[in-house]
């Protein structure tokens, strides 16, 4: 149980942001099946990204960890070998949208596992585009546990039906061990981490974007070529903070080295459009993903109406994004969020029931949320649900920061699935958290 109280007089100073969680699972994955060895910088040692490194690791992938680094040991893409146990990936959907991808083209079975939440979590979105390759799987209900039958698959075309980085991402990994051209069609444009890193290896990939659509075409059986990665720090953890401060008087952060890929960038959009001040300085490369440094300070905010394309480019930061709009002026209105309802929790549901207790009238209407900050009353149910998501209890961490009544958030342990010094950051800049 997690206790936040008021902050009186705002958060201040340099925030250290941990590594990126998408880009850190890729880099993994891709540094174990390249020819070579890889040095991984700034990786986010949190327990999502250390289940999928542990499921390297008993796949027969040497990893080893200097301080900030780890070095691993790449044998090709067809060195991996089977694992002596189930793999277990805890709360982790990522590893698991992802392995499903890698190990259906792999030439031994696997079992992978997970906890209660992830148990729950849909994986026909990516076992559907598998099979269509010819692709084996086995499970109840299509969720974990969930037998992967390791088999050589064949070049596919592939029309997302939903916008996910996850599928896409998986069939990428399928196709990498897969003879000749696999297509994938994107309505929606995801996150692009997954195309840009295995660019980086040498793969034989090309990626094309119109407007909201993109098309990438991957060539199979193509070897991919060692290299070292600096993770940038994570735009998503880093919403915590920026909205802190936003809505705390006095409060001015620096936040350093983060993620700004425009596939992702939606939650620096949405703030700007609420007249956050977040001055983007330092704009660079790393790796062939853009990043700079940010000074945010405390706001005054208006309400804004997002559609449904924002939801692509932002989908995890919407918790935060509503306690950001419990204190702007003016309601807000965010369109298509139909996939919250399929994350770490049912999210949108999370979002409502919470706001509520605090006093926030909020609407939730199909896949549309609704937020009037102007109608706050006092906290009517101190305890925040949190059904084990990690996303909903930093966000509410972060609400407690301006109420009168200290908030309790149940099972805040997830918090330690993407962002172990959340509590610590937190309380150093000027936050009031008891665990
Ligand atoms: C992720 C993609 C998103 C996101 C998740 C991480 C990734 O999921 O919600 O936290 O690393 O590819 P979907 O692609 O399923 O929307």
């Amino acid at each position: 149980m997690l206790i936040s109280s008021k902050i009186h007089d705002g958060i201040s100073g340099n925030i250290n942001i941990p590594g990126d969680k998408s880009i850190s699972h890729r880099s993994i994955i891709i540094s174990s099946i390249s020819n070579g060895s890889c040095e991984v910088s700034n990786l986010l040692f949190s327990e999502d990204v250390i289940h999928t490194l542990n499921a390297f690791v008993s796949m027969g992938v040497k990893i080893e960890q200097f301080k900030d680094k780890i070095i691993i040991e790449g044998r090709g893409l067809n060195s991996l070998q089977k694992p002596l146990h189930n793999i277990y990936l805890g709360n982790s959907g990522t590893s698991a949208r992802l392995l499903t991808g890698l190990l259906a083209s792999q030439n031994f079975n696997t079992v992978l596992t997970g906890d209660k939440s992830l148990s729950k979590r849909p994986m026909k979105r990516i076992t559907d585009p598998l099979k269509t390759m010819g692709g084996k799987f086995e499970s109840q209900n299509n969720t974990l546990p969930l037998k992967i039958y390791g088999n050589k698959l064949n070049a596919t075309e592939y029309e997302l039906p939903i916008p996910s980085a996850q599928v896409k991402s998986g069939i990428l990994f399928a196709a990498l061990n897969t003879k000749g051209k696999t297509k994938i069609l994107e309505n929606n444009i995801s996150r692009d981490h997954t195309e840009i890193m295995l660019k980086s290896f040498g793969a034989n990939i090309e990626c094309t974007k119109i407007n909201d659509k993109s098309q990438i075409i991957i060539s199979g059986e193509s070897e991919l070529f060692p290299k070292d990665i600096s993770i940038p720090s994570d735009l998503s953890s880093a919403a915590f903070f920026i909205i802190a401060a936003l809505i705390n008087k006095n409060s001015s952060i620096k936040l350093e080295n983060i993620n700004i890929n425009p596939t992702r960038d939606g939650i620096l959009r949405s703030l700007k459009l609420m007249g956050a001040s977040i001055n983007v300085y330092n704009k660079r490369t790393v790796n062939d993903e853009v990043v700079a440094d940010l000074k945010v300070q405390s706001s005054k905010l208006r309400g804004c109406e997002l559609d449904e394309k924002m939801s692509r480019l932002m989908i995890d930061e919407y918790p935060i994004l509503s306690i950001a709009a419990s204190f702007a002026e003016t309601p807000s209105l965010f369109k298509g969020l139909k996939e919250l309802k399929f994350k770490e929790s049912n999210r949108l549901e999370l979002i409502r029931i919470n706001l509520d207790r605090c006093g926030v009238e909020c609407s939730v209407s199909e896949d549309q949320l609704f937020i009037n900050p102007k109608n706050r009353s006092a906290v009517k149910n101190n305890l925040i649900q949190t059904n084990f998501d990690h996303r909903i209890a930093m966000s509410f961490a972060v609400m407690g920061s301006k109420l009168d009544t200290n908030l309790k958030i149940t099972d805040s342990d997830s918090i330690k699935t993407s962002f172990p010094n959340f509590i610590e950051n937190y309380n150093q800049v000027g936050g009031n958290l008891i665990e």
